[in-house]
């Protein structure tokens, strides 16, 4: 009914599935046959690691598999404290040591390379799915040794990630970031010592650096992250799928901006699911959002996502801006609770109720859903968000705390507690804000019975609360 909204039908978890009568526990899918080794390739400063992790996120968060960055320089640092503190004695990891004319430097960095693989492929062996060997492996010689080593393992795939990034911005960006935020390898150094000695080294690496064309190797290319992407001898489902996120990303300033609809007459009444219209406090929400958002994001274009439920839409309804309704952004399906209160769960489904509380992120409500399933159907709406630049999506309580568990890497049995109040706008850039409109409204979150409070994740976000 909305004119200017177009509606994107997407299949929910639920139709995906047979059998979805019955509630219960979910259990989670078996990965156990995939072994990707994962090897980054690039200069310095490329964005090797940000790919690595943001890489990690997807998979582990989302698709669910195993997943471990291997950092070689991590374990540089970590074999060099422990060296001097056995012996007193202080290695030299300035830009020396990465020189390729430093035999030793070579020898050593290729020593950790190789110990960094093997933990990798033990970790594999244990259990694991995808080890991300995060180095510059930047010679064709080190990929032949990786390729070469992968290969001895059955069953095992080696897929190599280069990130080129031409953009001087980007580079001084990463370069700044090494220098200026605490890295161990120049936390003893002055910020301009620090930044000379970091450009000499991309020299040193430069000198050396092959890109990849090895015809034999299955490898992914990114150039300039969001520009461009060369995909090479890429097969399987999910070798397809890191490629298709990789081709995603992108780098431009933007930011995610989050809220729950506005207070609706279910959650005065304490009822759950339906699809009940705003509260009058809900439409006084409904009515401050725009102002709020405006003096945030000035005259920035915004595209302002629902779901279909009328809460949400209403809650939109002022926000003069293009918008899309996403039949996967609806809320969590309660199934046969659906309209009914805590209370009243608790009476007619006492077991149920128990086994929610006991493992709320797999519990699927009976004929409904559970916090698994509502991951699963979001995939899309993530992807899609990584494409997109300024996006503000008017959402629900399980659903913003699926959206807002990505962003921060929170885990499966914190996810579902997650605190995501009513009237409440959290904007998610590198740095994330939160605002809150002071327009009172009920609590629902219902904390997990008999456990102390989750800990708050550790993140790089904040939350400021304000008043228009
Ligand atoms: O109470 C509001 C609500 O959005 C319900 O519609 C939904 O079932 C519930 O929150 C999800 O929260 P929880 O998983 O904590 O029950
Ligand atoms: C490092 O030691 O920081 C590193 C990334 O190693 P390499 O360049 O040898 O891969």
């Amino acid at each position: 009914s909305q004119a200017g909204i177009r509606h994107v039908a997407q299949a929910r978890a639920s139709d995906l599935r047979p059998v979805v009568g019955i509630g219960g526990k979910v259990a989670k899918p078996d990965y156990s046959e995939q072994k990707i080794v994962l090897a980054m390739v690039g200069l310095p400063a490329r964005g090797k690691s940000y790919l690595s992790n943001k890489l990690m996120r997807y998979l582990k968060q989302w698709l669910e598999y195993e997943v471990r960055v291997f950092n070689v320089g991590q374990l540089r640092r970590s074999r060099a404290r422990e060296k001097k503190k056995m012996s007193g004695i202080k290695d030299d990891h300035t830009a020396n040591f990465f020189s390729h004319e430093n035999a030793e430097g070579n020898a050593a960095r290729e020593k950790l390379s190789e110990d960094a693989l093997e933990m990798l492929i033990d970790w594999l062996k244990s259990g694991g799915n995808v080890g991300i060997h995060d180095a510059t492996n930047s010679t064709k010689a080190r990929r032949a040794r990786i390729a070469a080593r992968v290969a001895r393992e059955v069953g095992f795939q080696v897929i190599f990630l280069e990130s080129v990034c031409s953009d001087p911005e980007v580079i001084a960006a990463n370069v700044a970031l090494k220098v200026s935020s605490g890295d161990p390898d120049y936390k003893d150094m002055d910020p301009e010592t620090a930044k000379r000695d970091f450009l000499r080294r991309i020299k040193e690496y430069e000198a050396v650096y092959e890109t990849l064309t090895e015809p034999k190797l299955s490898y992914l290319r990114i150039t300039n992250i969001g520009k461009q992407a060369t995909v090479c001898d890429i097969h399987g489902y999910l070798s397809s799928r890191i490629a298709f996120f990789l081709m995603n990303l992108h780098l431009k300033p933007r930011s995610v901006y989050l809220s729950r609809h506005g207070e609706s007459q279910y959650n005065l009444e304490g009822k759950i699911g339906g699809d009940a219209p705003l509260s009058e406090r809900g439409q006084m929400y409904a009515q401050a959002l725009p102002s709020l958002v405006k003096d945030n994001i000035g005259d920035a274009p915004l595209t302002v996502w629902t779901s279909t439920l009328q809460r949400t839409i209403q809650t939109a309804e002022r926000l003069p801006y293009p918008k899309l309704t996403w039949k996967s952004l609806d809320e969590l399906d309660a199934g046969v609770c659906d309209g009914m209160t805590y209370d009243e769960i608790e009476k007619a489904y006492p077991d149920d109720f128990a086994s929610r509380d006991d493992d709320k992120f797999n519990y699927r409500y009976r004929g409904g859903e559970s916090y698994r399933d509502v991951v699963l159907r979001l995939e899309p709406v993530i992807m899609e968000l990584e494409r997109q630049e300024n996006i503000l999506i008017i959402g629900h309580q399980a659903i913003i705390r699926c959206l807002y568990a990505y962003f921060h890497n929170i885990p499966q049995s914190d996810l579902p507690y997650i605190k995501i109040p009513l009237h409440t706008v959290i904007k998610l850039t590198p740095m994330a804000y939160g605002y809150t409109l002071p327009i009172d409204a009920v609590d629902t979150h219902r904390a997990k019975p008999n456990a102390p409070p989750p800990e708050q994740p550790q993140t790089s976000s904040r939350r400021v609360y304000f008043a228009p």
